[in-house]
């Protein structure tokens, strides 16, 4: 795998995941609050332990084209992991996945102790600004339940618009609920982004 630093802003670090953060992923994986609109019910510690193997083995297995990476959200005052970011464009590298190579797909969680104060928009906009100025990425998509404001509001902060509705039938993940897929453009971003 390629190496590369690490993302610093304001009050965040994001880098790459390590066996190391397994503690602190099941603290917020476990959590009912946390995972309420994800795509998993709350994960035991065992699940939570394949998920991050699962992820290391993806990052390990990146390529410049075809990645998928997980992020630990540490917050520099304390150095404690308070969430976990992903950024990919296929599902199994180096395998080509749906998402056409200049696309990628975004997420992000952060244990509630640490929702409502900026943290999720701080982290996401990194890694939005991470995918378009590094990784060459034209196109970013994250998909939302319908009733997951707090995400909704976050990506359209960042610029994020709506771009296809799926019914709760068509949920895939068990939760039954609608949700929307959201789109930013690298030249829409470049047009609102500070810099
Ligand atoms: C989604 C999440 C990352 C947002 O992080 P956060 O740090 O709490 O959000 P921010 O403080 O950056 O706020 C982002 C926007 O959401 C709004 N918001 C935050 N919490 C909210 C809530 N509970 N209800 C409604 N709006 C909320 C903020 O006011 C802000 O909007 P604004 O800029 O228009 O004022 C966080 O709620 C989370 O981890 N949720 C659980 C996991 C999850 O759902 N991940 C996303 C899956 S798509």
């Amino acid at each position: 795998m390629e190496l590369f630093p690490s993302i610093v802003t304001e009050r965040l670090e994001l880098r790459l995941l390590a066996n190391s953060d397994a503690d602190a992923l099941r603290r917020f994986r476990s959590h009912p609050d946390a995972v309420r609109y994800l795509s998993h019910q709350p994960l035991t510690a065992g699940q939570t332990d394949r998920l991050l193997a699962d992820l290391l083995t993806r990052a390990e297995r990146s390529t410049a084209e075809w990645f998928h990476f997980g992020w630990a959200v540490v917050l520099r005052s304390t150095g404690a992991v308070i969430g976990d970011g992903r950024t990919w464009n296929t599902a199994e590298p180096p395998l080509p996945g749906s998402i056409p190579s200049r696309s990628a797909s975004l997420g992000y969680m952060l244990h509630p102790d640490h929702h409502g104060k900026g943290y999720g928009s701080e982290a996401a906009g990194a890694l939005v600004r991470w995918l378009f100025t590094e990784r060459g990425t034209h196109t970013i998509y994250a998909g939302v339940y319908e009733p997951n404001t707090a995400s909704r509001r976050l990506l359209e902060g960042l610029g994020f618009a709506q771009d296809r509705y799926f019914t709760a039938d068509q949920d895939t993940h068990g939760k039954g609920l609608a949700s929307w897929r959201y789109r930013l453009n690298r030249t829409g971003w470049t047009l609102t982004a500070d810099g």
